[in-house]
């Protein structure tokens, strides 16, 4: 494989999912402490409050980190770590941390991805109606510029959002992400303002005026497929698709919002959240876009869930997404298509030409572990991923590919009973022990820095 030159090689994270000491050194409160706290929430009662402790064996998996041979690892930072209520006062020791982990990367040539949020809203802004609540755009600036003055000498990447499609349509609407609400017109509003609050954070931090800085975000993008060749499925792919891609790909790189949402959530909202004026707050130029890929959608038309259309949820459209193709899946019964990270990054080029440069910022995978860590059907998967990327790099201009993820974690509502890490975490000890897809990648990434064109 012949990857373009400077290609940059990471693993990524996220500070729920990893870092533990929930209540340690002043953190408030997040919306997934809550949320996890709530019985049947989380499989197995699990909660982040321990995780996998990196809060505070930080230095061990910059270790970790260093001989794995990555130039860039990609994490997130605690929102309600660095201000506890979400706006206000200022916590200088959840600072301090993402500092102390940003100067040891730097010292070892790992340029660290700063995302700004993965999913974790302090409670007390959600307590104020969260994303629901437009004032949550102008409270996620206020904490991004905050976050940027403090680090702005150590990290020069910046992304604004992980995944706001989940954010905002897992989280209110289907309710099966924090903070568990099943809502029409407050997950539409929700999804509106995480991505005011992404124009307006780029703005305020463009605005700190520090040199070399670059600003992006990070979107899900899960090809759809319709399951046959009706009409029928053909108009169930296409609303999929302005669910989870085009309601938030056309307003940041399209500057309008797709025609089909009137027709599609007419009944459950008067999208009165639209002010004049926010797209051209949306539609910032970026520096770059993150993008994640684990699956394509395989999809039929079906009934809604509701029957009245003004009850249904943001997610309740019509569609059937359970209809596999006869392919493998993983442990998370994911279909294994890596032609789909493929055509997610075409499809994106070929909808907005003048895309900027392209990360995969996520890529990955579970499946049941073997005695001696042998996980021979991750290192498949990633080598067929990485090769897919780079099929698309004639067309679109891909910078780089972040694995997913560099430990085992709290996988949201799954909790720790799936695995996607490079690296075992043996969450009785805290002990890590890298799986032999640790040592193909680091292998892997040596060949490919050799063979750049
Ligand atoms: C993505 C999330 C990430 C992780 C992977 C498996 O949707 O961004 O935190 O849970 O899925």
């Amino acid at each position: 494989m012949n990857f373009p030159a400077g290609f940059r090689w990471g693993v990524a994270t996220s500070a729920y999912q990893i870092e533990g000491a929930a209540s340690t050194d002043g953190r408030g409160p997040s919306i997934w402490d809550t949320f996890a706290a709530v019985p049947g929430a989380v499989a197995s009662g699990d909660t982040g409050a321990v995780a996998a402790d990196h809060y505070h064996r930080w230095s061990e998996d910059v270790g970790l980190l260093v001989d794995l041979g990555v130039d860039a690892y990609r994490f997130s930072i605690s929102w309600s770590r660095v201000l506890p209520e979400g706006r206000g006062r200022v916590e200088r020791r959840g600072l301090d941390f993402y500092r102390r982990l940003a100067e040891a990367l730097l010292a070892k040539g790992i340029e660290p991805f700063v995302t700004l949020y993965h999913w974790d809203l302090p409670q007390a802004l959600e307590d104020e109606g969260g994303w629901r609540n437009r004032d949550t755009a102008g409270w996620f600036a206020d904490y991004s510029a905050t976050v940027h003055e403090a680090l702005s000498d150590v990290v020069t990447k910046w992304t604004t959002l992980n995944e706001p499609y989940c954010s905002a349509v897992v989280g209110y609407g289907e309710g099966r992400h924090a903070p568990g609400a099943r809502e029409g017109h407050g997950a539409l509003a929700a999804a509106h303002h995480l991505l005011l609050g992404h124009g307006l954070a780029v703005q305020a931090m463009r605005a700190g005026g520090a040199a070399g800085q670059e600003f992006g975000i990070v979107l899900n993008q899960s090809p759809t497929v319709p399951v046959t060749g009706s009409p029928a499925d053909a108009a169930a792919a296409v609303r999929q698709d302005v669910l989870l891609r085009r309601q938030f790909t056309d307003p940041l790189f399209g500057g309008a919002y797709p025609d089909e949402m009137t027709s599609m959530f007419g009944d459950i909202t008067d999208f009165s959240f639209r002010h004049d004026g926010d797209l051209a707050v949306i539609g910032q130029p970026l520096d770059y876009v993150g993008l994640n890929y684990y699956y394509r959608l395989h999809v039929a038309d079906a009934p809604h869930r509701e029957p009245d259309p003004a009850k249904r949820t943001a997610h309740d459209i019509g569609v059937d997404t359970t209809r596999l193709p006869d392919v493998p899946r993983t442990g998370m019964g994911w279909p294994v298509e890596p032609a789909g990270l493929t055509t997610a990054l075409t499809d994106l080029k070929a909808r907005h030409p003048e895309l900027p440069p392209v990360y995969v910022t996520e890529n990955g995978c579970v499946y049941p572990d073997n005695e001696n860590f042998e996980d021979t059907d991750r290192i498949a998967f990633l080598k067929d991923h990485i090769a897919a990327a780079l099929t698309a790099a004639d067309e679109v201009d891909l910078r780089g590919y972040f694995c997913w993820s560099l430990l085992d974690n709290f996988e949201w509502a799954h909790g720790y009973k799936h695995r996607f890490g490079l690296i075992h975490v043996d969450y009785a000890t805290q002990r890590r022990t890298p799986r032999a897809s640790y040592h193909w990648y680091r292998s892997f990434i040596s060949s490919a820095r050799a063979e750049e064109r």
